[in-house]
Parts: structure tokens; sequence; C-alpha cells
């Protein structure tokens, strides 16, 4: 387990500044406000990570307007660990503004052995949380997900299990990630008929892959529901990572991972297009893959993984210019075609 580097004992004071810049995007129809860019802590914040780190990319979000941070039972490695790290930035960093802060956590993939670690049955879920939130030193989480649709557990029961999460006091909304659009709109139905509405769908959206645009943005348009989008630098390839190269210190470089070497040299030569009109708008690709997705008002909030701050830090410099022309979306489109 990593601890605190002891000689830096310098208490956080989060910027002054953190509301200046920060775009806040209102969440379907709820009273909630997201930043136009979240950050996630599926990767760089486990026990394999330098726990200085990630919290350096903490503060640096806070100090920007970040006040949305994701995660799961299951993000490290190990399982969890990403939690428990979390949480020693928590205490030590983040506890004065906890108020200021929008936590979220998520069940529903493989976490502990046995019938009860896994999908979507009330028991799983409920337990889930609890250790969640131990793990996280918290009392209460602001957002709790159902992470991926149980093909075996009745929608009802998984769906109960979110509104009785609610009613107990261990999470203040619910939401649904990696839904499709017909299975969402049953689970909305359910949620509003017991009285407690999905406030948000967490799914995959980037420029490389566009499902949500079928019809699933229509649909939580349509029932006054948010949507989050994931990966929407497709693990690093809508950057600059791999104009050159695969880096050893990258997603694509490292051992465990889930981006392949193959899948970036795939993707190279849209990669290398898409760089180009970027360098031509003045942005980072990074930047442009960022905008291209906040163009749409269905989404409200880009939620982007980052491993160091100087890499939040450009991210977030985004927000200077999300206009395109009509030309230059022509030209993405014709970049994505290749
Ligand atoms: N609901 C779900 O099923 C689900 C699934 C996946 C993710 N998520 C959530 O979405 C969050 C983000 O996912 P993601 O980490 O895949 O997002 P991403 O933003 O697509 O990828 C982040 C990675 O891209 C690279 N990167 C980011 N900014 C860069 C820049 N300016 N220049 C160069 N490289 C840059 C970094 O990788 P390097 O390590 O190479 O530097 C970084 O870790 C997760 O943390 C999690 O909260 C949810």
């Amino acid at each position: 387990m990593k601890i605190f580097d002891k000689t830096d004992p310098i208490a956080y004071q989060a910027a002054d500044t953190r509301y200046e810049d920060m775009l806040f995007l209102r969440c379907g129809k709820s009273g909630i406000l997201l930043p136009a860019i979240s950050i996630g802590l599926w990767h760089n914040f486990g026990h394999i990570d330098p726990i200085e780190n990630g919290r350096n990319i903490l503060k640096k979000a806070f100090d920007l307007g970040i006040t949305h941070f994701d995660l799961a039972n299951n993000y490290g490695p190990p399982f969890g660990s990403a939690e428990e790290n979390f949480s020693r930035i928590l205490q030590r960093d983040f506890l004065p503004y906890r108020d200021e802060l929008f936590i979220s956590s998520k069940a529903g993939y493989d976490m502990w052995p046995g019938p009860y670690g896994n999908f979507g049955s009330r028991k799983y879920l409920v337990a889930s949380l609890d250790q969640s939130l131990k793990r996280m030193g918290l009392d209460y989480v602001d957002l709790f997900y159902h992470h991926r649709p149980d093909p075996e557990t009745p929608l009802e029961e998984t769906m109960g299990a979110l509104d009785f999460i609610v009613r107990s006091g261990r999470a203040l909304y619910v939401g649904i990630s990696n839904y499709p659009a017909d299975l969402a709109q049953e689970a909305v139905d359910i949620l509003n008929d017991l009285g407690t509405p999905c406030l948000i769908h967490q799914a995959r959206y980037s420029m490389f892959d566009r499902w949500v645009e079928e019809s699933l943005l229509d649909t939580l348009e349509k029932n006054g529901v948010g949507l989050i989008a994931f990966s929407p630098l497709e693990q690093g390839m809508l950057t600059n990572r791999y104009i050159d190269g695969i880096p050893a210190q990258s997603r694509a470089g490292k051992k465990m991972t889930y981006l392949q070497r193959e899948q970036v040299e795939e993707n190279l030569p849209r990669i290398r297009a898409l760089h180009k009109i970027a360098e031509e708008r003045g942005q980072k690709l990074s930047q442009m893959a960022i905008a291209w997705l906040l163009k749409d008002p269905r989404v409200t909030s880009i939620l982007i993984g980052a491993s160091s701050p100087e890499q939040l830090e450009e991210n977030v410099r985004t927000l200077k210019r999300t206009d395109f022309s009509a030309d230059e979306l022509k030209a993405i489109e014709e970049a994505l075609a290749q």
C-alpha cells in the first residue's frame, strides 16, 4: 500500500479561481449541474500507481473547476484500491470541500468471488456500495450507478435496489451505465414509477465510437436524463500520445492495459488525419476530440482520464475553443471515414 511522502505536510488550499473558467451544464431535467469536463479514476489511482501523482491530478482538477470525480468498486488494480487511495486523498486534502464535490461510484462487474459479487442483484448492489462507502470513508455518494446490464436479474430488482439505495441514504442520485437505448427506457420508466428518477447515463462516446447517436441520446433527452461520455479520448488514441510511436509509459505501451498496441496501429491513419485538422484549428487533438463531443447539447459532461496534471490542464483548455465551422465538421467526418 502506498503512503504519502511524509516530508510534504502542506495542506491543500483550493485555488480561489476554481469556478472562473469551468462551464457547468444541467444534467437532464434535474437540479444538478455538472462540469463540462469530469475526471475518472479508472486508471492511475490503483495501488500499482504513485499516490502523489493521483493526488496532484485531483488537486489540479479541482483547481480548474472539475467538481465531479468518478469511481467504481473495481477501479485499481487491485479491485477497490482506487477507492482506498481516493479516501486517503480525500481525508488529506478535500474534506473541507466535500459539499463542493459530486462523487460517484458503481457496481455491476465482477468484484468478489461467489454468486453475490457480480451483475445486478439487490444483494450485490447494496453490499458493494456499503463496501465502497467504507473504502472511501464517506457516509454517502452523490451518485451511484448500475455499471452494466444484467441479462439474468429482473430489471425491477436492479432498479428497486437503486431506489432502496437512495431511500436508505447511501446515495443522493442514481444512474445507469452501458445500457442500450431500449433497456435504458425500461429502466428509466421503472425508476420513475418508484419515485427515484434516473439522473444520468454513463456511456462510451467518442469520435471513434458513436453508438449513442443512433437512439440513446434521443431516448435520454426525451426522458430528461443526462449523458456523461466515458473514454472520450479513446484511452489516449485521440490525443498526440501515439503520433510518433507507442511510448513505454503510455496506456498502450504498458502490460496491464485495456488498450492494445494493435488498436493504436490500426487507427493511426485516422489519428494523423484528425491531428492535422486540430493543428489547423490551433488546438491539440485531445482538445478537438472533447470539443466535438460537447457540441451536442444533450451531452452533460465529458469524463476524461489523465495520467498527469499536465494532460488534465491541456484537456480543460478545450473550453477556450468549442465551436466548429461547417468545413471543419466535414473534414472530421472525412477523416473518420478513412
Ligand atoms: N462506465 C464504464 O463502463 C466505464 C468504462 C471506462 C471508463 N469509464 C470512466 O471514464 C473515465 C475515463 O476513461 P478513460 O481513462 O478511458 O478516458 P480517456 O480520456 O479516453 O483516456 C485517458 C487516457 O488518455 C491519455 N491522455 C489523456 N489526456 C491526454 C493528453 N492531453 N495528451 C496525451 N495523452 C492523454 C492518458 O493515457 P496515458 O496513460 O497513455 O498517459 C489518459 O490516462 C474512467 O476513469 C472512468 O471513470 C467508465
